[in-house]
C-alpha cells in the first residue's frame, strides 16, 4: 500500500486535488468525512506568503480533522520558495506540495506553475533545495509537459524522485491543452511502469465516475487518483468511488435531507472560519452542484446566491426541504 514519506495510505487512495477558491478548510473537511484519504490546499503564492499577505496566510489554516493535509505552494524563485517552506512548516501540515502544473498566464509568465516545464533543470534544482530544507515530505503536482512536443514526464518524474520527493501527482494534460480535450493517462502509466520509480504515482484529470477511477487503478495501474472537479459541490464522490470498489455497485445518491444538511454545515463552517460576509459569499459557488438535477430549482438557487446574510440562506435551505424533501436523485 502506498506511503507518502511515513504517512501510510490505504490501497488506491483518493486525493482531493488542490483547487483555488474551492479546497478551503470547510470543503476539505467535508471531503475527508466522505472518504478522501489526502487533501490538499489550493495553491499559495510563495511571494504572497513572504509579504505576509493576509489572503495567503489565511490559506494556511488547517483543521485537525482533515489530516493528512498537504499545503501547496508555487513560485519560481529559490529564496522565496525556501522562505515559504519555513513559513508553511510553522502551521504543521503533513505534506508540502509544489505546484508545477498551473497553466494560467499570470503564473506561467513568471516561470512558476507549469511555466517551469520549460526549464526542467530549474524544476529539479528548486525541488532538491526544498527537499533539503525541510523534514516534511515534499510532493509534486505537475502536467505531462509544456506541449505535445515536449512530453518528458518519465524522465522528469524520475529526476524529481531522485532528489527526494515522496510522491508525484500528474495531470494528464499539457500546459498547451489547458483544460481542453481529454486527459491522457497513458504517459502517467509510463511513469509508473518505469522500473526505477518507487514513489507513489497518482493520476489526475477527468476522474469523474467510479468506473473511471477503477480504470485508472486496474487498466493504468496507478497508485491512487487525485480528484478535482467531480468533487466540487459533491463531496460524496469519494465515498461513491469507494463503495463501487468494494461492492461493484453504485451507491444511492445522497438524499435531499443529506444535501441540505451538508450544505448547511458547509456554510456554518465557512462562517466560523472566515466570518459571516466572506463565508456567505464564498460558499455560493457550491450550491449549484449540491442541488444539481432538481427541476424548477432556479428560484431557490437565486435566493441562495443573492442572500447577503446567512439567515437568508438557512431559511432557503428550510424552504427547499419543505418543497423538495421527497425528491429522488437516482
Ligand atoms: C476551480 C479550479 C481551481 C484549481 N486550482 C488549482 C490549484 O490551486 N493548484 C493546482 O495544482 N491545480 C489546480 N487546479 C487543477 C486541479 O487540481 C486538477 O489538476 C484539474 O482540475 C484536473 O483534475 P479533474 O479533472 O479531476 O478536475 C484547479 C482546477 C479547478 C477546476
Amino acid at each position: 500500500m502506498p506511503k507518502i514519506g511515513d504517512i501510510q495510505l490505504p490501497d488506491f487512495p483518493l486525493l482531493l486535488a488542490p483547487m483555488e477558491d474551492v479546497s478551503d478548510p470547510p470543503f476539505r473537511a467535508l471531503c475527508k468525512e466522505n472518504g478522501a484519504d489526502v487533501v490538499y490546499t489550493e495553491f499559495i503564492s510563495s511571494e504572497g506568503l513572504i509579504r505576509d499577505a493576509a489572503k495567503s496566510t489565511m490559506k494556511l489554516d488547517i483543521y485537525e480533522a482533515e489530516r493528512p493535509v498537504g499545503i501547496q505552494i508555487f513560485g519560481a524563485n529559490l529564496d522565496s520558495m525556501l522562505q515559504s517552506v519555513e513559513i508553511v512548516e510553522r502551521t504543521k501540515p503533513d505534506i508540502i506540495d509544489i505546484n508545477f502544473g498551473c497553466p494560467v498566464k499570470k503564473v506561467v509568465s513568471r516561470g512558476a506553475g507549469a511555466g517551469i516545464l520549460k526549464d526542467i533543470d530549474l524544476m529539479v534544482s528548486l525541488t532538491a533545495a526544498m527537499v533539503k530544507h525541510t523534514d516534511l515530505p515534499i510532493t509534486v503536482k505537475t502536467r505531462l509537459g509544456w506541449d505535445d512536443d515536449s512530453i518528458k514526464i518519465v524522465e522528469v518524474a524520475e529526476r524529481l524522485q531522485d532528489v527526494g520527493i515522496k510522491a508525484i501527482s500528474i495531470h494528464g494534460r499539457t500546459r498547451a491543452q489547458m483544460y481542453k480535450g481529454n486527459a491522457d493517462w497513458k504517459p502517467i502509466a509510463d511513469v509508473k511502469n518505469n522500473p526505477r520509480m518507487h514513489i507513489p504515482v497518482f493520476g489526475n484529470g477527468d476522474v469523474n465516475t467510479p468506473e473511471r477511477a477503477m480504470e485508472m487503478r486496474d487498466e493504468y495501474g496507478l497508485d491512487g487518483a487525485m480528484i478535482g472537479r467531480a468533487s466540487i459541490g459533491y463531496p460524496w464522490f469519494f465515498r461513491e468511488v469507494k463503495h463501487f470498489f468494494e461492492t461493484g455497485t453504485h451507491m444511492a445518491k445522497p438524499t435531499m435531507q443529506e444535501r441540505v444538511e451538508v450544505a448547511r454545515r458547509h456554510l456554518e463552517m465557512s462562517i466560523a472560519w472566515k466570518g459571516e460576509t466572506l463565508g456567505v459569499f464564498e460558499t455560493r459557488r457550491h450550491y449549484t452542484n449540491y442541488f444539481k438535477g432538481i427541476p424548477n430549482f432556479k428560484e431557490y438557487r437565486m435566493k441562495m446566491v443573492t442572500s447577503d446574510d446567512s439567515q437568508g440562506v438557512f431559511d432557503t435551505f428550510n424552504e427547499v426541504l419543505d418543497k423538495f424533501g421527497g425528491h429522488n436523485f437516482n
